[in-house]
């Protein structure tokens, strides 16, 4: 068995180390902010036209945001490398599935899901290691399915790292993501900037994108 790259231990650990205060923080995250349920609410009802079939929330945290996709309708279950937030989802919320795993290198057969949903989840990839994320999440992305991207937008700037509360982020240029993405057969549908709210600190990005057939 191989190792996994340090990036991803720390990452691990450092929302390990602070899983609780971030469920208790982050429960009701997506109540004040109308452009990203409407996102998600789309992403769901392309997921729901395309039929029956799993989607997976890939760096779900605690499961607020599964949560919220599994009351849109959708046959969702979550991954995320930190074993505490997992078993924080799992508590709260015990009708779903969550797994512990990387986004890299998922235990999902080719094809198998419906959509994918990384939900500021790949803002603390470096940037080198982001294609082979995209190539795993088209190999477990069914022909055609969808992906929707949640991610700090650089506002101009090229792809930067800044001090993120948790471990080093990155704020991504949309272009430059939706390129990148594009890259691996992912087709953009739609996207969506929000404005920062009085306590956040940048610019969101939302990436709509489709799997090629
Ligand atoms: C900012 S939190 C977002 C959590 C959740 N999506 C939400 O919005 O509440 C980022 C999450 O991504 C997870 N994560 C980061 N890199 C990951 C990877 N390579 N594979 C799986 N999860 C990852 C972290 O452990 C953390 O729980």
């Amino acid at each position: 068995m191989t190792e996994p790259s340090s990036y991803l231990r720390t990452t691990a650990d450092a929302y390990d180390a602070i899983a609780v205060l971030y469920a208790d923080l982050f429960r009701n995250a997506l109540d004040a902010f109308p452009l990203d349920r409407a996102v998600l609410a789309a992403f769901a009802e392309l997921a729901r036209t395309r039929g029956p079939g799993p989607v997976a929330e890939l760096g779900c945290g605690p499961g607020t945001v599964t949560a919220h996709l599994r009351d849109l309708g959708l046959d969702i279950l979550g991954v995320d490398l930190s074993p505490v937030m997992i078993d924080l989802a799992r508590e709260a919320h015990p009708d779903l599935r969550f797994e512990v795993g990387s986004m890299d290198a998922l235990d999902l057969a080719d094809g198998e899901l419906n959509g994918i949903v990384s939900w500021y989840s790949v803002i603390h990839t470096p940037p080198r290691e982001l294609p082979s994320y995209f190539a795993e999440f088209r190999r477990v992305l069914a022909p055609g399915g969808h992906l929707l991207l949640a991610f700090f937008e650089s506002e101009g700037e090229p792809v930067t790292a800044f001090d993120h509360k948790v471990t080093t982020a990155f704020r991504w240029p949309i272009d430059e993501l939706a390129g990148l993405a594009g890259e691996f057969g992912f087709a953009e549908v739609g996207r969506m900037l929000r404005e920062p709210h009085e306590d956040e600190r940048f610019r969101r990005g939302h990436l709509l994108m489709r799997g090629e057939k």
